[in-house]
């Protein structure tokens, strides 16, 4: 994997970064910077730069003065929260709950990452989705399912946290293979949300976001890295994943609403 800077047109790019599980695993982790049309700019995620990356980051955003938010869209991605308000202590910082409670002393903004006043802030640039259907801050740290999706219109971007994912493929065999396949998480039975009607609400939020994204061209996601589609492509792709998984949901769902003997 390793560190990177990817420009994907319109104002947006896409940074990789390294995440090394247990020191050793690289499984990578991203953050996105986003131009908005007022010519300021705002991260999605956060990580923590340095070396070249970080020249590039600061040359773009002269020298992180236009930076004027950071948006930490992932409850559980906390890491790098400390490292970027460091690089850009002027910019507001959004997060989750979980994000104010792990993190006390960095100076959060009151609105939630996932509020709809962030929404409404935001909107002539981002479009947030929030999964229907699950949680969206697990009570198990290890469901990481549940994240906040970010839609950037001007590039065809999608930027996701764990939520959707892409099989990894190894480098050497990336022009012979055919393109990384996407799925869901596999922690969705998890993180299913209580009450009934957990799983038909998590479908009809895929099916919108499908149709939403239906002219999508670059799929960004923290830990399998990034993918172009030609438009419908990604579509057609997420319906299909979410075809795949539905049996597990399905069986979570009954078992849940069954009362133990
Ligand atoms: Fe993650």
């Amino acid at each position: 994997m390793g560190e990177a800077l990817l420009d994907l047109g319109g104002g947006f790019w896409n940074i990789r970064g390294d995440f090394r599980v247990a020191g050793v695993v690289n499984v990578g982790t991203h953050a996105s910077l986003v131009r908005l049309a007022s010519g300021r700019f705002v991260f999605l995620d956060s990580y923590g730069l340095k070396g070249s990356l970080r020249d590039r980051v600061m040359a773009l955003t002269e020298g992180g003065s236009a930076v004027e938010a950071i948006l930490n869209l992932h409850p559980f991605h906390t890491l790098h929260c400390e490292a970027m308000h460091r690089d850009f202590p002027h910019a507001a910082l959004y997060g989750s709950a979980r994000h104010r409670q792990r993190l006390p002393d960095l100076p959060w903004a009151e609105a939630a990452v996932e509020s709809a006043t962030l929404a409404a802030r935001y909107g002539e640039d981002l479009a947030f989705s929030l999964p229907a259907g699950i949680d969206y801050i697990s009570a198990d740290d290890r469901v990481h399912a549940g994240s906040l999706l970010a839609w950037h219109q001007a590039s065809g971007t999608l930027h996701v946290d764990d939520t959707l994912n892409l099989m990894p493929v190894p480098r050497l065999l990336r022009g012979v293979l055919p393109p990384p396949r996407l799925f869901l998480h596999p922690t969705l039975p998890q993180a299913l949300a209580p009450g009934p009607g957990a799983v038909r609400d998590f479908r009809a939020w895929v099916k919108g976001l499908a149709a939403q994204c239906a002219d999508l061209r670059h799929l960004v996601v923290a830990h399998s890295g990034h993918r172009s589609f030609a438009p419908g492509d990604f579509s057609k792709a997420l319906l299909a994943a979410l075809r795949r998984i539905s049996p597990r949901l399905e069986r979570a769902e009954a078992r849940r609403s069954t009362p133990a003997a």
